[in-house]
């Protein structure tokens, strides 16, 4: 079986500065693999990259053994790749379950000439709102489907924002600080969430908390200033000089 996902030898340049320098990164079947590193180091460039949101200058992005084409974010179910954003973005003005639905909005419909026109399902289709329900309760926010967002504590808006990806039934899940902002008890919730969800897809993570990337994370990535610096499980690459140099000598837990 090839890797669900594969970046090879990726560079990226923006305004002239290498972004992305030659990374090289494996995600296997059912793998968390952690992206860590200091602010502007290429992390959220890197996610955008392994989505195919971001054509690079050079290299592959090889997904299960083919190229990923160039993909607008509406695309991405089609990959099974979902992706939640370093800012929430959610509709202020629809209720959780509303927001959840449009998650999946732009998914073919079944069937051959759903497939080939590409039309979005409504958000009324009664199947899709029912998927919707269910990946609320099973993040366990279902009983605040029909309020608004805005009325809602942070941890309960970025599970809004997790549950939205999930309704697209990813088989690839990339996701840009889902801890930031939560507090120590919400990250161990976050912390058993994300591995019950690793039992059934691959996870990217990029995370600043180091509670939450030791232990979620079969494998780490560290990036600095666009380069990978180590790679390997936690304990190997907490351990690795130049990751310390570039990270984790200053990194808060
Ligand atoms: N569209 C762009 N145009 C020019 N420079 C960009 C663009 N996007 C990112 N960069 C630069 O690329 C570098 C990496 O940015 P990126 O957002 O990927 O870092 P990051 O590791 O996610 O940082 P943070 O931890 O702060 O989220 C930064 O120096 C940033 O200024
Ligand atoms: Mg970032």
């Amino acid at each position: 079986m090839p890797p669900v996902l594969q970046l090879r030898d990726v560079s990226l340049s923006r305004d002239g500065r290498a972004v992305l320098d030659r990374v090289t990164l494996d995600v296997g079947e059912r793998q968390v693999h952690g992206v860590v590193g200091p602010n502007g180091a290429g992390k959220t460039t890197l996610l955008d990259v392994a989505c195919g949101l971001v054509r690079p200058d050079h290299g592959d992005v090889v997904r299960r053994g083919e190229p990923l084409p160039l993909m607008r974010h509406r695309d991405l179910p089609r990959a099974e790749i979902a992706r939640t954003l370093q800012t929430l973005e959610l509709d202020e003005r629809r209720t959780v379950l509303d927001n959840v639905v449009l998650g999946a909005d732009h998914q073919p419909r079944p069937g051959v000439l759903g497939a080939l026109v590409g039309r979005p399902r409504s958000s009324e289709d009664p199947a899709l709102r029912e998927r919707a329900r269910v990946v609320l309760d099973e993040l366990r926010i279902g009983m605040h489907a029909r309020e608004l967002p805005a009325s809602l504590p942070l941890a309960v808006r970025k599970r809004v924002d997790l549950a939205r990806a999930l309704v697209t039934n990813p088989s690839l899940l990339v996701l840009d600080e889902p801890a930031a902002g939560l507090s120590g008890p919400e990250r161990d919730e976050l912390i058993k969430l994300l591995r019950s969800l690793a039992r059934r897809m691959s996870v990217v993570l990029v995370e600043h908390h180091l509670d939450v990337v030791s232990r979620v994370c079969d494998e780490v990535t560290v990036l600095d200033d666009g380069r990978v610096v180590a790679h390997g499980p936690f304990d190997v690459v907490r351990d690795d000089p130049a990751a310390a140099a570039a990270y984790f000598g200053q990194a808060a837990g």
